[in-house]
């Protein structure tokens, strides 16, 4: 297997990884804002804090995942053993991850500013997006501590050094 992802694929890459926790942290605050609005309440300083910081970094990590994929359309990257089942299961669920996470900053818009009746679909995008991130993982446990192979690898050095060395 050889040539992954440049060092700004790299980066885009672990910025998401972080970035996305962070909403599953902050998106409960959004309810409670506005329940306390609609009770004529002020709403707790902290939740309008997440409230904003959700909003801002979901539309962050949806322009970063566009970018992400106008790089992969670029840059796409060499995978191994094409054809085999395991490799279009791992091809089809990063297609879908770009597809899922462009698609829930874009309803977290609107919802936020057109529209709140989307907003259902954000909290199911929300649910099918922790299935998903939770199967990334259990497939990279399974590369690095079954497979042993060097699929970790192809996420942690630029392609250049890495296909340098695997020449
Ligand atoms: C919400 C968090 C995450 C998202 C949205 C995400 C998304 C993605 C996407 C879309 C790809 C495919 C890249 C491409 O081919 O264009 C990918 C690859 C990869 N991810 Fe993640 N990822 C996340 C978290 C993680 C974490 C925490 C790990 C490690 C524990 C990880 C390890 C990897 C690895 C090793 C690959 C390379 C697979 C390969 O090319 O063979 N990811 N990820
Ligand atoms: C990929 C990025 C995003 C993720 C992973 C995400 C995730 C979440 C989560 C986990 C919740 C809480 C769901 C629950 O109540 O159980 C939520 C709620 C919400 N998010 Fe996001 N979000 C993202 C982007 C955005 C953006 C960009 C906006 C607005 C600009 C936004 C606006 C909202 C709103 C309005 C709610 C409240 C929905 C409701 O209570 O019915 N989100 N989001």
């Amino acid at each position: 297997m050889k040539g992954g992802y440049s060092l700004t694929q790299l980066g885009l890459h672990w910025l998401v990884a972080f970035m996305v926790p962070a909403q599953f942290l902050t998106g409960g605050s959004i309810g409670r804002t506005h329940h306390a609005i609609h009770m004529g309440m002020t709403p707790s300083y902290w939740d309008v804090v997440q409230h904003y910081l959700h909003n801002y970094t979901g539309i962050a990590i949806g322009l970063l995942m566009g970018i992400r994929l106008v790089l992969r359309v670029l840059q796409p990257p060499e995978t191994g053993a094409p054809g085999s089942w395991t490799e279009r299961v791992a091809k089809a669920l990063h297609h879908a991850f770009y597809a899922a996470i462009i698609g829930q900053a874009g309803m977290g818009f609107v919802a936020s500013y057109v529209w709140f009746g989307i907003a259902p679909y954000h909290v199911i995008g929300s649910r099918i997006i922790l299935a998903m991130v939770a199967l990334h993982l259990a497939a990279t446990a399974w590369h690095t501590l079954v497979a042993r192979d060097e699929t970790i690898d192809r996420m942690v050095f630029p392609r250049r050094k890495w296909s340098a060395e695997n020449l």
